[in-house]
């Protein structure tokens, strides 16, 4: 089986950029490696982001956010992560449960025990072996994402959770804290407030360290 290791954070923590490097990195070193990233990963799931990130006027409920992410995940899990792991690929993603329940659960409030089940039954259970959380000041995100979305074409204009308010972004940030408290083993937490190359060098030496210990 190859490793699955997830990238978590609030807006514009930097994470795409990061996986971007990491898969660099990874392939530097003779390991296969898929990168994808939730909602999304196959043609269904991508369908279902834009319908949750749904840049015009209609509602989505909190229960209905909820099932859509828990149905991307599904099929993702199913489709294309668990192939890739059984092929020996690494599986590298942008957001996976933990985003559940930071976004839905902390944020939005719905019974977290709940959406363990959810997140269990969706996945299979399947949970990553390292989760890299880049940790960063919720403003400063904010900030980030409003700059990449200013003035580009309606689809890649600022979303809906990317206009939720700062007491929204400041629980999923507590709630990814709480997150990597419980699970120290899995979590490591990197801080998202230094430049690109230094934040992939803190990945990089997670990934490392991570290799050795797991005999890579
Ligand atoms: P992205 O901006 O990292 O691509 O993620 C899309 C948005 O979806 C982001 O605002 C976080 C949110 N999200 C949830 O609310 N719950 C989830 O389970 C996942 C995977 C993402």
């Amino acid at each position: 089986m190859g490793k699955f290791v997830t990238f978590e954070g609030g807006e514009g923590s930097g994470k795409t950029t990061q996986i971007g490097l990491a898969v660099e990195w990874l392939k530097g070193r003779g390991i296969p490696v898929l990168a994808t990233a939730e909602p999304g990963g196959t043609p269904l799931g991508r369908k279902i982001r834009e319908i949750l990130l749904n840049r015009g006027p209609s509602a989505i409920s909190a229960e209905t956010e909820l099932l859509l992410f828990a149905a991307a995940r599904a099929q993702h899990v199913r489709e294309t992560i668990l192939p890739a792991l059984e092929k020996g690929q690494w599986v590298l993603c942008d957001r996976f449960a933990d985003a559940t329940v930071a976004y839905q659960g902390f944020g939005r409030g719905i019974d977290m025990a709940f959406i363990r089940a959810l997140n269990a039954f969706s996945s299979l259970s399947v949970k990553p072996d390292l989760t890299l959380l880049i940790d960063l000041d919720v403003k400063t995100g904010l900030d980030r994402a409003g700059r990449r979305t200013a003035g580009v074409r309606p689809e890649e204009a600022e979303d809906r959770f990317e206009r939720e308010n700062l007491a929204f972004h400041d629980r999923i940030r507590e709630g990814y804290q709480v997150l990597a408290a419980e699970e120290p083993q899995r979590f490591r937490i990197i801080d998202g407030a230094a430049t690109i190359e230094a934040i992939h060098r803190q990945i990089c030496g997670c990934l490392q360290e991570f290799l050795q210990a797991s005999g890579g």
